[in-house]
């Protein structure tokens, strides 16, 4: 068992300074629009992801009244308990802590594993590639620190090959200079476009299960990573032509200033019944496909770790049908993590079907105006 045991939140969004005590099995943050429910979520995946799931920018979530925003969760599993803390001042930066010690940003989303839910999800099938390349980057950090260690090294080599993209406007001088940049893009931009791969193997299965599950079988769904690169299964191939295919760009990537090959161009193509979902699947399709990827990424997150994530469901079920509300039911109940569910209005009949005791809490203007525990039987 892993669960999110109390939280504080000082200078966050709406709150003041708030601390909450939650069950460890399910918890509902009641109240109207606009009090702050989404707010707690945003603060427990924060402190697991160190990002929010609503904004890039860490200033938006320091009370417009504060100076700065402190969030201190207690974490506890079979095998530990540790208070892990995030403080952001204007400006930065951003201080992270475990039991005190200073921690790494994005160093711990893999023992503080928590997975968020919304009805923006949906834009991981409608939007362009950047939010599906964002979904498979957090999932691949999360399931390994490798992956997260050959992202932040890709990321720094490539705005380096960048600037002197920009910087060279001669090209026998740039060919000097680029040529190691050009072996260390190929290098890691290929162990993570492997890695990527290898994941969308294994959640495509997974998804395969799940949508399969809400469709009662009569729609399928694939997953196939697109990449930039030329496509081969073998890596040093894949180097070899990537290697080939950045000298051919040469032209292009000068005049653009940028570089334009590589897992950060990359796509995942999600296909519905044969077809492309992001063109041609209805908005239930989507629905549907986008829950579907949520459930096996929760799903392969367990089967690697043995632990199943903290699940945050923020106002979900107002959008679902009813097929798709008594599948997700389903799944929290066999995919047992500590779950958080928000929502506008009584959600007692669903909750009833979950048959377990639970933490109500009633939201109000950025405080937690009440709380009771409850049990369903
Ligand atoms: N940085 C901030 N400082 C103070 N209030 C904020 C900040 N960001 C958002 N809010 C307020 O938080 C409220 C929304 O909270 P939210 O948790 O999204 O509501 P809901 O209960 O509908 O989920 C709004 O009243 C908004 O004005
Ligand atoms: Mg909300």
């Amino acid at each position: 068992m892993f669960y999110l045991e109390g939280l504080q939140v000082d200078g966050f969004r709406n709150y003041q300074s708030q601390k909450v005590r939650f069950n460890p099995h399910l918890n509902i943050l009641v109240g109207a629009n606009a009090q702050g429910k989404t707010n707690i979520l945003e603060s427990i995946f924060y402190l697991s992801v160190n990002r929010s799931f609503r904004t890039n920018r860490d200033q938006d979530l320091i009370n417009w009244e504060s100076g700065y925003f402190f969030i201190k969760g207690n974490f506890v599993r079979d095998d530990f308990k540790n208070t892990v803390t995030a403080g952001y001042k204007k400006q930065g930066p951003l201080k992270i802590n475990v039991n005190s010690s200073p921690a790494k940003k994005y160093g711990h989303m893999q023992y503080y594993p928590v997975v968020a839910f919304s009805p923006d999800d949906l834009q991981i099938i409608k939007e362009g590639p950047s939010i599906r390349r964002r979904f498979i980057n957090l999932e691949a950090s999360r399931l390994s620190t490798n992956y997260l260690q050959n992202l932040k090294d890709y990321q720094r080599i490539l705005r380096q090959r960048n600037k002197i993209l920009k910087e060279n406007h001669v090209r026998a001088k740039l060919e000097r200079i680029i040529e190691p940049w050009d072996r260390a893009l190929v290098i890691k931009g290929a162990a993570l476009i492997e890695e990527r791969k290898k994941i969308i193997r294994s959640l495509e299965e997974k998804v395969q299960f799940f949508f399969g599950k809400m469709t009662s079988s009569m729609e399928n769904i694939s997953l196939q990573y697109k990449s930039s690169v030329k496509d081969v299964d073998i890596l040093e191939l894949m180097q070899e032509g990537f290697m080939d295919d950045l000298k051919t760009k040469r032209d292009q990537e000068m005049r653009m200033g940028s570089t334009l090959l590589g897992p950060h161009r990359d796509d995942i193509k999600i296909f519905i019944n044969g077809y492309d979902s992001r063109s041609y699947s209805s908005q239930g399709q989507k629905r549907t496909a986008a829950l579907a990827l949520k459930m096996a990424e929760i799903s392969l997150f367990y089967d690697r770790n043995r632990v199943h994530p903290i699940i945050l469901l923020d106002d979900v079920f107002s959008e679902f049908d009813e097929s798709r509300k008594l599948n997700l039911l389903d799944f929290i109940r066999n995919n047992g993590g500590q779950c958080f569910i928000t929502s506008a209005v009584n959600q007692d009949p669903l909750l009833h079907k979950l048959n377990r005791p639970y933490k109500m809490f009633t939201i109000s203007h950025g405080s937690v105006i009440n709380e009771e525990s409850r049990t369903t039987n």
